[in-house]
This record gives structure tokens, C-alpha cells and sequence, in this order.
């Protein structure tokens, strides 16, 4: 393994300063107040909480001790000489990679920003070299009278011998499986790996009319003729549709499958991301292993393909009131997105899989997961879009399943 992982959280490393710093200068403190000015090697600094002052993790590098002002309970106000202070060093990790991440305490978003620390993604390092950032660095502002705190960024170059082929692009791509045993498992739905426990797909892929419950869940697919040793292949333990759903209505059309064991993340096997702020792009990318055209065979390769949004009232004429769609098409709670063009639609067998946003990571990290393949016209006779249930409105819902 050449790839160097080093972590570091910051958190952690506070509250060892937290703990040195309670245990020596409990009773030697400067007696001033947050707000006030201090001085801290000849240069002025203000009492603040020891959470707004990177600054101090330095000082405890270089073995300098930040002086205290107070106490405000056990959280030491420290004089704190850094230019800007931080929001709350406990929502921040660093990472050797890709810098600071901010946690905002919403668990969607924290589960991704940990992932991205966690996990090793092609983005952390480019062909033959990577990149690291060493700890903190403070650097002194003639200008300003008091010291910035940067990162710093530094190339490392090495000598990669037999690098890999190209990493596969769509590691969190499921294959789920129907049938009374995993080596005849006819598989026909897709869904999205989210988490170590949860696969998120269409509620109306939780089983297939003649065989029956989905029963098992393939990941790290490029193709399905793949030899079976290369797939990792888990059992559903529970599924969980969305409450509100009612089959065949194409209404709520989003469900979880939790995994019997937890999934072990590697080079082919990676989590997506939810969509949960900002507008989803124009263009995004259906992924399935659906059937190349209508009554053709499924597809042997995972198929990738770009469509663009259609506008709400292109939809409503889509996707008019039906008896599976009673109020017709939903706004809120759907999208639909195709070619105005060719024909690009998704196809029988792409069901329950991600229309996916490369762009919404800010890292360019991970994949973000904007809708859940619903339903389609009838693919490959007019061109048209498909039916995506729209993550972001269910959001809280999966929040509360996969992290309660
Ligand atoms: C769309 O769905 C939302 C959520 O279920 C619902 O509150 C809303 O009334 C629906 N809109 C229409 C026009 O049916």
C-alpha cells in the first residue's frame, strides 16, 4: 500500500492539550476575562475559549505554553494571538488530504464529511505523486501584528510501479438480487451504498412479482459476468420502504435494505453521498445495469449515462395523472430528467439506482446522490426522461434509519 494514511483529528488532539493544560495551570492563570487583550511572546492576543484558537495547537507542538487568562468552567480561556478565529474546533477535522473539513451537525452531511476523511477516494491522490498537508504552520503578520494559521500543501513524488487500471468510477453502485438462492439470484434492480450498513433503492424493487423479497445485495460490480469471487455479496436483513409508500403507486418510491454484515469498504466498494443543500446540477448521470433498449437483454457492463433536467411543466406533460400516479407527477417529491433529443432514458433493470452529481462534493470527492431511478417511459422507442424520486426531500426520513 503506498498510499500513507494520515489521519489526524483534531478533536483528540485538544483534549490532550485540555487535559495538560487543567492539570498544570489550574491554579496560575492570568485572571483576565474573555474579551480582553493579553499578551502571549510579545505579542497581543485576546482571552478566548481554547475551541476558537488553532494557534494553541502549535504553540503545544513547539512545546510553547499558550498562556491562560481564566477558566470558564474547565474549558480554559487561553490568549489567543491567532488573525481569525475558528467557529468550534470540536466540529473540525483535518485531514491530511483534503484539509480542514467543518462538521455541521447534520447527520447526513457528518456521515459524508467522515467518509471523506476516512476513506481513501481516488481524489486524494493523483497518478504517481500525492499530496499531504503538513500540520498547522503560523506565520507572523508584520501587517496585522498577529499570526495566521495556514495549512500547508506539499507534493510528495513517488515511484508507483504496476499502478492499477483506472479505478472503478462507480464503487457505490448495488446489485440486488431475488430468488431462493444467491448462486441463481436473478438480479434486477440497482440501489446505492450509503453507509457500512445501508443500501439505498426504489421501494418498489423490495421484490419482484413471480420470485419474490430481495434477498441479497452484490457489490464491487463492474460487470455482471464478472467471476463471482470478485463480487461481495451480503444478505438483506431488513427492508425499510418509505411509510408513505403504497405499491404500485410510483408515489414515495424510495426504500433502505440493511446489510447482515457491515460492508467493507476497499478500492471497489465505496459509500455516495445525499444530496442535502444546494440545486442539483443540470446535467447528471444515471448509472444501472439495466436493459439496453425495450425487450432487450440486460446489460453486462454498468452503463452510464448523462441526461439533463426536464422543467417541472415538461414533467406534468411526461408524467400526467394515472392510476399509479394519481395526482400526477410531484414536484416536491420527484424530477424527471432524459434527452430532448436521443433517445437517453433509464430502462427496465436500472430501477432503484442513482441519478448521480460529481460536482456537488466541493472536493470532488465523492458522489453525490441526487434521485433514486423510478420509472421510465417505455426506453429506447421515444425520446423522453425517466422518473426519479428527489433525495433531498427524504432526507430526514433516511437520516433517521440509517443514522437514528
Ligand atoms: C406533493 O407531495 C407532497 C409530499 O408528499 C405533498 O405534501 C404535496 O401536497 C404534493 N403536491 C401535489 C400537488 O400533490
Amino acid at each position: 500500500m503506498w498510499c500513507r494514511t494520515v489521519l489526524f483529528n483534531i478533536m483528540l488532539y485538544y483534549l490532550i492539550i485540555l487535559s495538560y493544560l487543567c492539570s498544570v495551570c489550574v491554579n496560575s492563570h492570568l485572571g483576565l476575562y474573555e474579551g480582553a487583550t493579553c499578551e502571549s511572546n510579545g505579542v497581543k492576543g485576546r482571552c478566548v475559549s481554547l475551541y476558537k484558537c488553532l494557534g494553541t495547537l502549535v504553540d503545544k507542538k513547539e512545546n510553547i505554553q499558550t498562556p491562560i487568562c481564566s477558566f470558564e468552567g474547565k474549558t480554559p480561556i487561553v490568549c489567543c494571538t491567532d488573525c481569525d478565529l475558528v467557529e468550534d474546533i470540536r466540529k473540525m477535522i483535518m485531514d491530511a488530504q483534503l484539509g480542514f473539513l467543518y462538521l455541521t451537525g447534520k447527520k447526513a452531511e457528518d456521515a459524508c464529511t467522515r467518509f471523506k476523511n476516512k476513506i481513501d477516494f481516488g481524489c486524494k491522490h493523483g497518478y504517481g505523486h500525492t499530496w499531504y498537508y503538513e500540520l498547522l504552520r503560523l506565520r507572523y503578520s508584520e501587517a496585522k501584528k498577529c499570526h495566521k494559521v495556514s495549512l500547508e500543501k506539499f507534493d510528495e513524488y513517488l515511484y508507483v510501479e504496476g499502478q492499477d487500471a483506472e479505478r472503478y468510477q462507480y464503487p457505490h453502485m448495488a446489485l440486488l438480487g431475488y430468488g431462493p438462492d444467491v448462486d441463481s439470484a436473478l438480479w434486477l434492480c440497482g440501489g446505492t451504498v450509503i453507509s457500512e450498513r445501508f443500501i439505498l433503492t426504489a421501494a418498489h424493487c423490495l421484490s419482484q412479482p413471480k420470485i419474490g423479497p430481495v434477498k441479497y445485495i452484490a457489490l464491487g460490480i463492474l460487470r455482471r459476468s464478472d467471476p463471482l469471487d470478485k463480487w461481495q455479496r451480503y444478505n438483506v436483513r431488513r427492508v425499510v420502504p418509505h411509510p408513505e409508500y403504497k405499491s404500485p403507486s410510483k408515489y414515495h418510491d424510495i426504500a433502505l435494505l440493511e446489510t447482515d454484515t457491515e460492508i467493507k469498504f476497499n478500492d471497489d466498494v465505496h459509500p455516495a453521498c445525499l444530496h442535502t443543500k444546494g440545486e442539483a446540477d443540470e446535467v447528471l448521470t444515471g448509472t444501472g445495469w439495466g436493459a439496453l433498449g425495450h425487450r432487450q437483454q440486460l446489460a453486462d457492463t454498468l452503463q452510464t449515462l448523462d441526461i439533463s433536467r426536464f422543467s417541472e411543466e415538461e414533467c406534468m406533460q411526461h408524467y400526467p395523472k394515472y392510476r399509479h400516479l394519481l395526482q400526477g407527477y410531484n414536484h416536491t417529491t420527484q424530477m424527471c430528467y432524459g434527452d430532448r433529443v436521443t433517445v437517453a432514458d433509464s430502462c427496465e433493470g436500472d430501477s432503484g439506482g442513482p441519478l448521480q452529481s460529481k460536482t456537488l462534493d466541493e472536493h470532488r470527492c465523492v458522489t453525490t446522490v441526487v434521485g433514486v431511478t423510478s420509472a421510465g417511459k417505455q426506453c429506447g422507442i421515444t425520446a423522453g426522461s425517466g422518473l426519479y424520486t428527489r433525495v433531498i426531500h427524504y432526507v430526514p426520513w433516511i437520516e433517521s434509519v440509517v443514522w437514528p
